[in-house]
């Protein structure tokens, strides 16, 4: 199956990076194919609500002719997305909320008046997260909202894997994250394998 991980940390090898590896290698080591783009450094503009992508209901058609449209058409070839995202402000960083508000009607083709199909249903959707606060009070607003994107957008919500960073004066890779990071990625490719092979 095809993974296609956004990735939207400023820091390369910061938190959200150290779960990453062992999630990624995880997947790939069950037989997978893993992309992990980064949004960092991407052109991706904020959507402009002109509606243009309503036009046309078979196409993702966005007037920005800019990074997020060949990441768009990775992710129409993909069987799940992953969001990797460290927590600012309580949700997602800011290049990530310009692509999933984008990627909304994108992929959607039920805006106003328009009567269309997701061109992304049944995609599976996970989230990978570090915080400085518990998870259960730093990635839940960003999980609730994405569960909500999810089911508005005709996507299957695969669940979240939230790594706690402890602050600057206590290491925050420790064996026990790592490992978490790799039962996630196990439990998330048994659940998209289950799920492509069913009638
Ligand atoms: C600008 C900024 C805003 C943050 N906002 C939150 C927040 O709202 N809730 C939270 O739990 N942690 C917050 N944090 C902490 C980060 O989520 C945490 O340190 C994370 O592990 C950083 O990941 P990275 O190393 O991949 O950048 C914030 C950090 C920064 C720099």
């Amino acid at each position: 199956m095809k993974y296609c991980i956004l990735f939207a940390s400023p820091r390369p090898n910061g938190n959200t990076a150290t779960v990453l590896r062992p999630f990624a290698e995880q997947l790939e080591a069950c037989g997978n194919e893993v992309e992990i783009i980064s949004l960092y450094g991407k052109r991706i503009e904020p959507c402009h609500a002109c509606r243009a992508c309503q036009k046309d209901i078979t196409r993702t058609g966005c007037v920005w002719n800019d990074d997020l449209q060949p990441i768009a058409q990775k992710i129409l070839q993909s069987d799940c997305i992953v969001t990797a995202t460290p927590i600012y402000g309580w949700y997602c960083t800011a290049p990530m909320k310009a692509a999933l508000d984008r990627l909304i009607y994108m992929m959607c083709k039920f805006y106003g008046e328009t009567r269309g199909p997701a061109l992304w249903e049944g995609k599976a959707f996970a989230i990978l997260t570090t915080c400085g606060y518990p998870p259960e009070k730093g990635a839940d607003v960003y999980e609730m909202g994405m569960k909500r994107y999810c089911k508005h957008c005709h996507l299957r919500y695969a669940g979240m894997y939230a790594a706690h960073d402890p602050g600057y004066a206590h290491p925050f890779a420790t064996e026990a994250k790592l490992q978490g990071a790799r039962d996630f990625a196990l439990r998330l490719h048994k659940l998209c394998s289950a799920q492509a092979v069913a009638p």
